[in-house]
């Protein structure tokens, strides 16, 4: 039978994903392929939800017009990237009031313990003054779990950094399942094979962050003009071994991380990679070839940013679309949520 008929007759349900994206600094390499490309590459298999995730946002002190623009921006770069409106909804998560709602219900079965166990809140409570810190940061994963469980997600594409709040996420669900009846699809972290942790290039032994994006030679900005990329490129910090292939020597993370980054853009296997520069003459040859690779690969995307910056009102029709798309799946869920915890809904039961 031809194929298509085929599938025609017995049409396979596409898998729900969902994935978020801080709009706090500016989006870097590390986002893109640890997350956004992949995201992209898969929009036509999947049933798609990207939430752009402001609330997550002012965990920490935000300048409130910047906030605002960083939004829009990270908004812009999702559709310069290649999300298209029409297979993805893109949507800003305070337009949804169900994720803040679901948050508060999720609160009240999470333990604070496994909330003080998770590894970004330790590292950042470290630095941080515990006078000053908001309780926001703690309750983070929580609202996450939330923007994840909302919508049935049986997939959630993130980095490596991420993936300890993906578990968190599958541990309340497990929780409120049980306390409440089966309510939640227990979601699954997908973690790309290449790209999940990309490090930074002035510090190969910490990783890429939108956070340091600022700081000169730490990361390739994903609206950085190609002669800045190339800078931070020829900048990015190497070894003395002169050797081009991979390896997991912690002296040579530097060299690794840049043979990683050309892996993922350029989609070869680890052999051809190292293939590619059996001839080079140096650590200079290898950073003009990754800084090609990376040009021309964001290059395309700078331009279409620059174009929906341009209107900023399409820019907001089609975050209001997204939205729509949104609250029709989150809204329904909330309240389930609230009839199973024993909350009376306004106008009756569902
Ligand atoms: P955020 O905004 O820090 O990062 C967005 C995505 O980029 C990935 N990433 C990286 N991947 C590889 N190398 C790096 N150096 C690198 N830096 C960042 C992150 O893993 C992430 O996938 N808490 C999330 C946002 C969030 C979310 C969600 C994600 C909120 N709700 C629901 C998934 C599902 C965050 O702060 O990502």
């Amino acid at each position: 039978m031809n194929q298509s008929v085929a599938h025609e007759a017995n049409p396979m349900p596409r898998k729900r994903v969902l994935s978020g994206i801080q709009p706090s600094g500016d989006v870097q390499l590390g986002n893109y392929l640890g997350a956004i490309k992949g995201w992209v590459d898969r929009q036509d298999e999947k049933d798609n939800f990207f939430c752009i995730v402001d609330l997550h946002a002012i965990t920490v002190p935000q300048d409130p017009n910047e906030l605002r623009h960083q939004t829009r921006s990270l908004a812009a770069i999702l559709f310069a990237a290649g999300l298209d409106p029409s297979k993805s909804n893109v949507f800003i998560q305070s337009h949804v009031p169900p994720h803040a709602e679901a948050c508060w219900l999720l609160n009240c079965v999470t333990p604070i313990g496994w909330l003080e166990r998770m590894t970004q809140f330790k590292d950042k409570a470290r630095n941080e003054n515990r006078e000053r810190m908001s309780t926001g940061l703690l309750d983070y994963p929580v609202l996450m779990a939330g923007d994840i469980l909302l919508y049935s997600a049986d997939e959630v594409p993130v980095g490596e950094d991420q993936k300890q709040h993906v578990e968190l996420a599958r541990d309340i669900a497990e929780r409120f399942n049980r306390l409440f009846g089966d309510t939640f699809v227990v979601p699954e972290p997908i973690i790309p094979e290449a790209g999940a942790r990309v490090m930074g290039l002035d510090d190969p032994s910490r990783k890429m962050s939108k956070s340091f994006a600022d700081i000169r030679g730490h990361a390739v900005r994903l609206i950085d003009e190609p002669k800045e990329i190339e800078r931070t490129i020829n900048r990015a910090v190497t070894d003395s071994y002169n050797e081009i292939r991979f390896s997991d020597d912690p002296e040579r993370s530097g060299v690794n991380n840049l043979l990683g980054i050309y892996k993922v853009i350029t989609g070869k296997t680890t052999e051809e990679v190292e293939n590619d520069f059996a001839s080079a003459r140096g650590y200079g040859d290898l950073k003009r070839s990754v800084g090609e690779v990376i040009i021309s690969e964001l290059a395309p995307i700078r331009a279409r940013y620059v174009q929906l910056m341009d209107d900023i009102a399409e820019l907001d029709r089609l975050l209001s679309l997204g939205a729509a798309q949104a609250i029709a799946v989150s809204g329904p869920k909330v309240d389930e949520m609230k009839e199973r915890i024993g909350l009376v809904l306004q106008g009756g039961e569902l």
